[in-house]
């Protein structure tokens, strides 16, 4: 919005700018501006302290070619002024701000500004030219990096590429006016980027086709990229007029592809979870958070030294406690070559690391008396937790908060052994901890609001998305990945190969399909839950058929990997076979087919032949089927909170919304008819039996997933 048109020097008038719903307002300032004799330049900047963050995107599902093309013709009436524009940017410039700032003959930032065209993230392509002058002004290779990645780029890596003319300590505004002064009267054509060659590169053909392969890889099915990089292609081998109409048709391809809506629903569904509401109506608007100024982690595994790296980041100072010398030594390396590694990251991008917090290494649970918070991340055995809790609340102080990063035990159960089972949490973390963006906060019976608000505020604070969720076995996430699992077994041993169960989900968008995850992360890992929930192993009573749990399906072939050593990567064997033991090179396994076949003769199952639409179906409508299971039972407030969760703790393809925003694409009368097919021919496997919610929905019409939550409550109402 041009908020203000003041002069500020007698032949400098300032434009304080912009959101691209107003347009035409700077249109007609620009048109101003070019009219008026008095005019000599033109300085563009940002109200309140900021360029412009780019198009409001709530306004996207509405906007059709023409609101484009405007904001594209006002940048080419920028560009074609007579008169010198100076683009003055504070703090950041991204998207459409970018586009504009890119018409302007001259760009200056202050030293905090980054600059973007993030457009690919939402499922679209900078499409106000974007595409067209960025590799006219910093070369092809970097333009095609920024495009495609719509990473945030700082204002001195900007400088070095040669987005920016000028970087400045202060106020850029001031630098504006004083450059504006200087280049008034110099020729302004060598300046227009619609007029300038895209660089030169010796072997430019061999460059794009090595490009295009390493965007499509990493896209993973995702559209944006590509079309990003077409575009950016476009601008080396057409006429800049002639390649701004293949930006904007590839535009419109993006806008109706159904991509973009996804990544702009999962866009909203995410941060709708920073306001969470219990069913109780308890809520930010009732709950305070608890100041957290010192923090415990008990255990330093996996999971225990990216909760410590992750608290650190936070700057809250860490007591990491193991229970023994040995450990306490191999965990304090971890930590500490963790720690060494993000600063080393800081650097390479260009920031300055800061003073790492070294945590205070302990063995002593005394050293916990004074934290404000505790996040126990030790074996996932109920009886240890218990133990741990009963001596925390001996411990600590009363008004300290008692986390558990447990993946799927009882918070009930673990709080009940403590004096505070109000302050009790679940707040779970997802591998590696310092990386994943997810932690899903689980309330127990007897969680406090506050305590609630004081986990959701540390994620904030740690850069991560808190989700809040009920307690139930494995919460949401986990509890739903038991069933995607489960079909991806069941469909091996009826005559699948884990290549190809994997390929099709890997088309699907996963980065790796459930087999070599499973390999990844150690098979022992789900064995151990197994076994502890008396499933296999020694505490499995004698006579239980091999094939079935309390009469309902289940695959032993994954404890029998595990029987025999093969963990995945880990030991260089698992559903695949590796080059070494930790190594990452999977091929398929001769070894396991022939495992597979001697599974079926000896079970009397005939293979046959797996479709890929009952692969795919079969795995994620079981996953999503348990999604409306978990609506329904409250776990999950609504399908933003699970789809928020699967896409951020379980590398769900963001471009598909999410599977409950999947299914609703798909079609509930569709997922709902394939899941009674599929339960029909297997009446061993009750998770295909369709939720009755989906059977609900379907019953009402299939209403629009923003009206599911509703639905479960009129459901649950008591009235
Ligand atoms: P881990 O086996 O890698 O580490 C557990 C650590 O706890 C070990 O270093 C052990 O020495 C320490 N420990 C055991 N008893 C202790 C005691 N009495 N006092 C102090 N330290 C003690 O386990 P991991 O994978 O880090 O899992 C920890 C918790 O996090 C479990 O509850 C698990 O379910 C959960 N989790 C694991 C994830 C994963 O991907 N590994 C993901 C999310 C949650």
């Amino acid at each position: 919005m041009v908020d203000c048109f003041q002069t500020l020097h007698t032949h400098f008038n300032c434009l304080i700018y912009f959101s691209p719903v107003v347009t035409q307002a700077l249109e007609r300032d620009v048109n101003q501006a070019n009219s008026d004799p008095t005019v000599k330049a033109v300085v563009i900047c940002g109200a309140n302290g900021k360029f412009s963050a780019g198009a409001d995107i709530r306004n996207f599902a509405n906007i059709g070619q023409s609101k484009f093309s405007s904001l594209e013709s006002v940048v080419s009436l920028i560009e074609k002024s007579d008169k010198p524009m100076v683009a003055a940017i504070e703090d950041l410039a991204f998207g459409g701000g970018l586009e504009i700032a890119l018409g302007c003959h001259y760009r200056i930032a202050n030293m905090k500004a980054r600059v973007g065209l993030p457009e690919v993230t939402i499922g679209l392509l900078p499409g106000a030219g974007g595409t067209q002058r960025l590799p006219r002004l910093i070369g092809v290779p970097a333009a095609i990096d920024i495009i495609t990645t719509g990473r945030h780029v700082p204002a001195t890596e900007a400088l070095k590429l040669g987005i920016l003319d000028e970087v400045v300590e202060e106020n850029p505004i001031e630098a504006a006016i004083n450059l504006a002064q200087r280049v008034t009267g110099q020729p302004l054509g060598p300046r227009r980027l619609c007029l300038k060659e895209v660089p030169k590169l010796p072997n430019m053909e061999a460059f794009l086709d090595e490009a295009r392969l390493k965007v499509k890889k990493r896209a993973n099915g995702q559209l944006s990229p590509q079309m990003c990089f077409e575009a950016v292609r476009a601008s080396v081998y057409l006429p800049f007029a002639e390649g701004i109409q293949k930006e904007k048709q590839l535009f419109m391809y993006l806008l109706s592809s159904g991509q973009s809506k996804a990544l702009q629903y999962a866009f909203f569904a995410q941060r709708a979870m920073e306001k969470w509401v219990l069913p109780n109506g308890a809520s930010w608007g009732t709950a305070d958070p608890q100041p957290v100024k010192k923090a415990a982690v008990i255990g330093l595994g996996t999971m225990g030294r990216g909760i410590v790296a992750s608290l650190l980041k936070a700057k809250i100072p860490v007591v990491a406690l193991e229970q023994d010398k040995k450990q306490l030594e191999v965990g304090k390396a971890a930590v500490m070559a963790l720690l060494e590694r993000e600063a080393l990251k800081m650097h390479q991008n260009g920031q300055k690391p800061k003073k790492p917090i070294v945590p205070h290494f302990t063995l002593d649970f005394g050293a916990l008396k004074d934290v404000d918070l505790v996040i126990e991340a030790v074996f996932e055995e109920i009886a240890l937790k218990k133990e741990i809790f009963h001596k925390l609340s001996v411990i600590c102080k009363p008004e300290a908060l008692l986390g558990t990063n447990t993946s799927y035990l009882d918070i009930d159960e673990i709080a009940s052994v403590t004096d505070r089972p109000h302050k009790v949490i679940g707040i779970h973390f997802f591998s590696p901890a310092h990386i994943m963006k997810l932690v899903e906060i689980i309330y127990g019976q007897q969680t406090s609001p506050s305590a609630i608000a004081t986990a959701m505020s540390l994620a904030k604070s740690m850069g991560k998305i808190g989700v809040v969720v009920g307690n139930c076995f494995g919460f949401v996430g986990n509890r739903m990945l038991t069933h995607y699992y489960d079909q991806a077994y069941f469909l091996i041993e009826d005559g699948s190969t884990p290549e190809e169960v994997d390929k099709v989900l890997q088309e699907f968008g996963f980065k790796m399909g459930p087999l070599r995850v499973g390999d990844l992360a150690g098979l022992d890992v789900g064995w151990r839950i197994r076994k502890g929930k008396g499933q296999t192993g020694d505490a499995l009573p004698p006579g239980t058929p091999p094939r079935h749990r309390d009469g309902m399906r289940y695959s032993p072939i994954p404890d029998m990997l595990c029987e025999m050593g093969r963990y995945g990567e880990k030991t260089g064997k698992g559903w695949y076979l590796y080059d070494k033991p930790g190594g990452k090179i999977a091929q398929p396994d001769p070894w396991l087919h022939g495992f597979l076949s001697d599974f079926r003769r000896t079970h009397n199952i005939t293979a046959r032949t797996i479709s890929q639409d009952e692969i795919l179906e079969r795995c994620l409508y079981s996953l999503a089927n348990e999604g409306f299971r978990i609506l329904s039972d409250g776990i999950a407030s609504c399908p933003e909170a699970i789809d928020t969760i699967y896409i951020n703790g379980y590398a769900w393809p963001r471009h598909t919304g999410g599977p409950m925003f999947y299914t609703s694409q798909v079609g509930l009368p569709k997922v709902l008819a394939k899941l009674q097919e599929y339960a029909e021919a297997n009446p061993d496997i009750p998770s295909l039996q369709p939720s009755p919610f989906l059977q609900k929905l379907v019953a009402l019409g299939s209403p629009p997933l923003k009206e599911w939550a509703s639905h479960v409550r009129s459901q649950n109402s008591k009235l």
